[in-house]
């Protein structure tokens, strides 16, 4: 495997900014020296993710996931190591050397000559729709009312007979295997090339950054027996759990909400008629991925299903995904109508605008779904429909917005406020002790159970002084506290590194110790760094950090005497006796001096 060498690997470091490319994923707020935002590794309602901007360093106190740049990317992508170091590598437009990886930079070209093989479909495709033997596609967008613009605005296009595209793209001079590899066009058992996409209406897929990854084709006939969508498969640019169709579009409204619908034709209808925040997730279930990429552009999502299709199961998951990533989820309720499209030739913009507005939470939705499970005629099902609502409710953290789902609740279904309040605290009570039993705190190692954590903080500050102040602290440190002194194997790992790396600067230093590769020691060394252990002055916290050891040594010394002059003083002479009484009457004096 090639192996890039360090100066390159620091390079592609300072070329991405960890602030920047975590604010990729996470939608992150400044606060003191640091960044915090909700963790992408683990579900959390309240921010327990930091990142130091200073260190280059992101850390979660919630699940202890921690590192550099590259580690957050191979974890957040799932890739190796290495290939998170090419991904930032190509974020930062470095280029790798050819000879140290040609599989990587082959597979860079492939990619770059795929996107042109779409974007050059795209064009035909398009251009396609006006021609004379377009004449069924054209008919057909009209029927669905789509104007110009809109057709314009998205590429919308008409494929070809059998081997149309192919031809044109060859005679862009794109190769076989680089049309291939988009699934634009098949290769069949004899050997001819066949389109994929033939005589159906063409969405192009763009991501977020407006190049085409993908198409999806709808059929223009009535033939029961093909499918009504065909969709790009996935290939080397499209993963269709991370993107979102229009998004490249809605990213650049300034609502403070984006709708998400199923379908292409939703997404489209709702832009022509002046909604230019939709986007139309790709014929797939809500993926985390897709709720993680909405969280960065807006933070409230409304969910705009499909009044048939989804079910409220896909509707509650919808929200779940939304809500895990920090967003304010909200489903629109439709009826009259089985999708947005039709809604909205059917009752105007004005009507679905009323729709969005009063789109309603997801607390609100699991309430109205218990409504529908019971007969609140029936005194035993409304005391059964208040104990499920107090479930719900007991997980709103925030006090005013409870009360206000509390008073709508009571004048909805006719239930007084006062029987919802002492339901709600006593199930707030129970879920609480719940909880306490459920978060213990996540212990790696069986060792750590054991050290008094006022110790781990304390060597903890040690590590962070070596590495944020090297100059001011190395020789006091070392010449007071030892590596035996350290408890926490992380921590005396990292120290021994430190001492044996000759290193005369912070910045080394941390070069060093972010390239050991293990990721316990990585997620203790993030916590380190992004800690605020408030130092205000160097010599005065390495003081108090000496003097510590300086007593704790002491006092140590002192039990050892004491239990020697208890249960052995038969076997020593005279002479040592003193000696040892000597020794530990100044030991007492040097303390009661330290007090
Ligand atoms: P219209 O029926 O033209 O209004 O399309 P629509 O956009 O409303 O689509 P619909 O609600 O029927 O389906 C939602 C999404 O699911 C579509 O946009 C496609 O992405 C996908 N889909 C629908 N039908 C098929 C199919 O037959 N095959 C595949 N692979 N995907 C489909
Ligand atoms: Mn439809």
């Amino acid at each position: 495997m090639v192996q890039y060498t360090d100066e390159l690997k620091e390079e592609i470091r300072s070329a991405n900014d960890i602030v920047d490319v975590i604010s990729q994923y996470v939608s992150l707020k400044r606060s003191g020296r640091n960044f915090f935002g909700l963790c992408p590794f683990h579900k959390e309602k309240s921010p327990s993710f930091s990142v130091s901007a200073d260190r280059q360093y992101f850390h979660c106190f919630g699940c202890h996931k921690g590192g550099d740049v590259f580690t957050f990317v191979s974890e957040i992508e799932k890739v190796s190591f290495k290939e998170a170091l090419e991904l930032l590598a190509e974020r930062a437009k470095i280029q790798l050397p050819v000879s140290e990886n040609p599989e990587f930079n082959k597979k860079q070209y492939l990619k770059d000559r795929m996107y042109k093989v779409n974007s050059e479909a795209t064009i035909f495709y398009h251009e396609r729709l006006y021609k004379p033997l377009a004449k069924i596609a054209q008919d057909y967008v009209k029927q669905r009312k789509l104007d110009n613009n809109t057709l314009k605005a998205f590429k919308i296009g008409y494929s070809g007979e059998y081997n149309e595209l192919y031809k044109h793209l060859k005679s862009k001079s794109f190769k076989d295997e680089e049309i291939l590899a988009t699934g634009l066009v098949n290769k069949n058992d004899r050997g001819e090339y066949i389109d994929r996409f033939r005589k159906r209406l063409m969405f192009p897929i763009l991501d977020v950054s407006g190049r085409v990854i993908a198409f999806g084709g709808r059929k223009l006939d009535n033939n029961e027996k093909t499918a009504k969508y065909i969709n790009s498969n996935e290939n080397l640019v499209y993963s269709k759990k991370k993107n979102l169709f229009a998004l490249n579009l809605a990213k650049q409204s300034d609502s403070k909400n984006i709708i998400l619908v199923e379908g292409y034709m939703d997404a489209i209808s709702l832009y022509q008629r002046g909604f230019n925040n939709v986007v139309a997730s790709l014929g797939t279930a809500l993926t985390e991925e897709q709720g993680r990429l909405l969280r960065r552009y807006c933070e409230q999502v409304i969910l705009s299903y499909d009044s048939d299709g989804a079910g409220q199961e896909a509707i509650m998951r919808g929200l779940t995904i939304l809500e895990d990533q920090g967003c304010d989820a909200r489903v629109l309720q439709m009826d009259g109508a089985k999708d947005p499209d039709e809604y909205v030739i059917k009752y105007g913009s004005g009507r679905f605008k009323m729709l969005v507005d009063n789109a309603i939470s997801l607390v609100e939705f699991k309430i109205k779904m218990l409504k529908n499970k019971y007969n609140l005629e029936n005194s035993n099902d409304k005391i059964r429909f208040l104990k499920e609502i107090t479930k719900v409710l007991s997980d709103v953290d925030n006090k005013i917005e409870k009360e206000i789902y509390i008073d709508k609740i009571s004048k909805q279904y006719n239930i007084s406020k006062e029987a919802i309040y002492a339901e709600v605290n006593k199930a707030t009570y129970t879920s609480k002790k719940d909880e306490k039993v459920l978060i213990k705190p996540k212990i790696k190692k069986e060792e750590v159970v054991e050290i008094n954590p006022a110790i781990i903080k304390r060597e903890n500050m040690i590590i962070y002084l070596l590495i944020n102040y090297f100059r001011e602290s190395y020789e006091k440190i070392v010449t007071n506290i030892f590596l035996e002194d350290f408890k926490l194997e992380s921590n005396k790992l990292l120290f021994e590194t430190i001492l044996n790396s000759q290193a005369e600067e912070s910045d080394k230093i941390l070069q060093i110790i972010s390239n050991i590769e293990d990721s316990e020691i990585q997620s203790h060394v993030s916590e380190i760094l992004v800690t605020d252990y408030e130092i205000n002055s160097v010599d005065k916290c390495i003081e108090d950090l000496v003097n510590t050891y300086n007593k704790e040594r002491l006092a140590n010394r002192k039990m050892e005497i004491v239990h020697i002059l208890d249960n052995k003083s038969s076997e020593l002479s005279k002479d040592e006796i003193s000696k040892l009484e000597q020794e530990l009457s100044d030991i007492i004096v040097e303390l009661a001096k330290k007090k």
